[in-house]
């Protein structure tokens, strides 16, 4: 074992002999400055208490978990929250039903209540045992007296007390891993996140709403969308085309269907003077009528996917000739894609490559597997950066390293709570999640669900499957046979929903500056915030947007729920009572409980639309006696010259009792108000 200091928080630690296509050899490496300058940590725990051997079928790392700590992380595990107890083979996977470690963007990274972290350094399927399984000879509580399980539900939850973490992966002879030391669980998350390359800063309409129009319309159809989304004053920023925008897929052409889209420019006009970007769905498989795939053919794998040919993204080759169609693309005005199915699925009609395909830079098909989605994001997005741009994208699977990529998750998975369990989750991990909302069973669940993705990373309405806007009908059935709500009550609703993303995107925007600067997860679990607070620790329906408010969302139809508000005063967004913290309450109310932190100055825009030109007109409002500062930041909106220092940083603070306002230019301030 060979341990080396990279940065006073993180060490790496060889053990074996490792393998050289690791995602650390792909995506690592990045200098910090932040990092550089970080106190110095002491080493988490016991050298001795980390040991590494070879088996007979793979290599296995063992590290030690006290009963006093939480585990949290392994990426977008959408079935757990607290990992102490369970045993996991991480398996970038589209069918994550299971609490298996199946996931479509898992990440071999868990974090610690202790105030560490642990990094695998692999793109292998690795089995993490947090604790799930006890040694024989290292327990010495056997003698502790038991209570005999009568029921098996009791028989299987029973308290696990493994004291050890165990890391297996197979075909290996070693592997190298990251250890992050912290003063807190949420530092050790950042220096994660600024280890993969910081967080990531989306153009201010990524921050938006998006609406996914359906799969088969074709252009005259999203045309009329476009005109009754403005006639109906729905504040969209972001237009999604499915499938058949292509004139082939599944596997894709890349290239316009010249039936169903005469005039793709037009269209593309259309949208951007109606002051929405364009987003365009794809996949990573490239059918014979697209117009690289011959040139494509020696740098692909020997599998094909959906008959097309799944480039081997590791070559310069083949990031050249997939990215020069993306940036074609880009330059017709596409904003954003949606980089579908890129998580595969191998055993439910096997449309994934195997794990036994060949891939000529030398990975095999589990590698590739596991690092495909971040390999591709990578490959678009740097397409955009060529030209200055951000984008806001969506994809299905990532892995380690995730923090800098400006795509959010989604799934095919529709359990409310699972959602809401996948923005906490995506937090500890680098990763951005949405929770999409489609189809309803009713217009209750409908608004249930939009308030949840409203206060999540991408505001997105999904309705690839029905003709008409959910809002006209939630039902699936009645809306494909044009059967659609008597009045526009929904409607109303809904618009009223995406005002309030809207009208928090100045704040989001901090919060995500943030994220870009020093790596602070703009959406995450309230046991990074209060990690002293063990009431949090198994909290996975409440969360907190940034620094200042806790997410509260109702999952079921009804109106009421319990809410746990942590350490300090909080006021209910909505009426402005006062909340001593510590405690649970309970709501009722048809609207999402919201909760704003003492002390918070809160810019509120009361904007319809979010585009590149857009200036905001706040609202302030300031939360208790002794209001903290707080900032706005102000740049392009949608280029890349906020990283040569082009941004500003206004800061907003209660001086004398009155506010400052700095002098802004897309900032304007129409009014404020005081809530004690
Ligand atoms: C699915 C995807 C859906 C939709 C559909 C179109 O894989 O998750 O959101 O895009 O494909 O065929």
């Amino acid at each position: 074992m060979e341990k080396i200091q990279c940065f006073p928080t993180i060490w790496k630690v060889k053990l074996g002999t490792a393998e050289r296509l690791t995602p650390h050899h792909f995506f690592g490496g990045q200098e910090n400055e932040r990092l550089k300058n970080m106190a110095q940590q002491t080493f988490p725990f016991a050298e001795d208490a980390l040991s590494a051997k070879s088996t007979l079928q793979g290599f296995l790392i063992t590290l030690p978990l006290g009963e006093d700590e939480k585990l949290y992380g392994l990426g977008l595990q959408l079935q757990s929250f607290v990992q102490n107890g369970k045993r996991k083979r991480l398996r970038t996977n589209a069918d994550a039903t299971n609490d298996t470690g199946d996931a479509h963007a898992p990440v071999p990274f868990y974090v610690s209540t202790k105030g560490y972290g642990i990094l695998v350094d692999t793109s292998r399927c690795v089995e993490f045992d947090c604790g799930a399984t006890r040694r024989v000879y290292s327990e010495s509580n056997e003698s502790k007296e038991k209570e005999i399980a009568i029921r098996t539900e009791s028989l299987y939850n029973e308290e696990k007390r493994g004291s050890q973490v165990s890391i297996f992966i197979r075909g290996v002879e070693g592997a190298e891993i990251y250890i992050f030391a912290g003063e807190s669980i949420k530092q050790v998350v950042e220096s994660y996140n600024l280890f993969s390359g910081g967080g990531v800063l989306p153009p201010i309409w990524g921050l938006g709403n998006l609406y996914r129009s359906y799969g088969p319309a074709d252009q005259g159809q999203v045309e009329r969308l476009l005109e009754d989304i403005q006639k109906e004053e729905m504040p969209f920023s972001m237009l999604g085309l499915e499938p058949g925008w292509h004139s082939h897929a599944y596997s894709c052409s890349f290239k316009w269907d010249s039936n169903r889209f005469p005039d793709p420019e037009r269209l593309v006009r259309k949208v951007k003077r109606a002051g929405l970007e364009l987003n365009l769905w794809e996949q990573a498989y490239v059918h014979k009528t697209a117009d690289f795939y011959e040139e494509l053919r020696s740098y692909s794998a020997d599998y094909e996917v959906w008959e097309g040919l799944v480039p081997d993204f590791a070559l310069p080759e083949a990031r050249k000739l997939y990215g020069k169609r993306q940036g074609e693309l880009i330059d017709t005005g596409i904003g954003a894609v949606k980089l579908d199915e890129c998580d595969g699925s191998d055993f439910t009609g096997g449309w994934f490559f195997p794990d036994f395909s060949q891939f000529p830079s030398g990975m095999d098909g589990e590698q590739a597997k596991n690092l495909f989605g971040a390999m591709v994001q990578r490959t678009i997005q740097q397409q955009f950066e060529q030209r200055n741009l951000r984008t806001y994208s969506q994809v299905r699977a990532g892995w380690s390293y995730g923090a800098p990529m400006s795509f959010v998750l989604y799934s095919d998975l529709y359990d409310h709570g699972q959602f809401v369990r996948g923005i906490l989750n995506a937090g500890f991990s680098g990763l951005l999640w949405s929770p999409e909302v489609r189809q309803s069973g009713s217009g209750e669940e409908f608004i249930r669900r939009l308030q949840t993705v409203v206060f999540s990373p991408l505001s997105i309405i999904n309705a690839w499957m029905v003709p008409n806007p959910p809002w006209k009908q939630y039902d699936i059935d009645h809306n494909a046979q044009g059967i659609l709500l008597e009045n526009n009550a929904l409607q109303d609703q809904c618009r009223e929903l995406l005002q309030l993303r809207n009208a928090f995107v100045p704040y989001l925007y901090e919060a995500y500056a943030r994220y870009e600067r020093y790596g602070t997860p703009p959406f995450r679990a309230l046991v990074l915030d209060y990690p002293d607070d063990s009431q949090v620790h198994t909290i996975d329906d409440a969360y907190m947007m940034g620094d200042n408010l806790l997410v509260a969302p109702i999952l079921n139809e009804g109106t009421g729920r319990s809410v746990y508000l942590p350490d300090g005063d909080w006021y209910d967004f909505w009426s402005g009572t006062r909340y001593i913290g510590k405690q649970h309450i309970v709501v009722e109310t048809t609207r999402i409980p919201l909760f704003v932190r003492e002390g918070t100055i809160l810019p509120l825009a009361s904007n319809q639309s979010i585009t590149k030109d857009t200036i905001f007109d706040l609202e302030i409002r300031i939360y208790g006696r002794e209001p903290r500062k707080t900032y706005l930041i102000e740049d392009d909106w949608i280029s890349l010259n906020y990283k040569n220092g082009e941004q500003n940083r206004y800061e907003l603070a209660v001086v004398d009792g009155e506010l400052n306002i700095p002098r802004m230019e897309r900032y304007l301030i129409h009014s404020q108000s005081r809530i004690y």
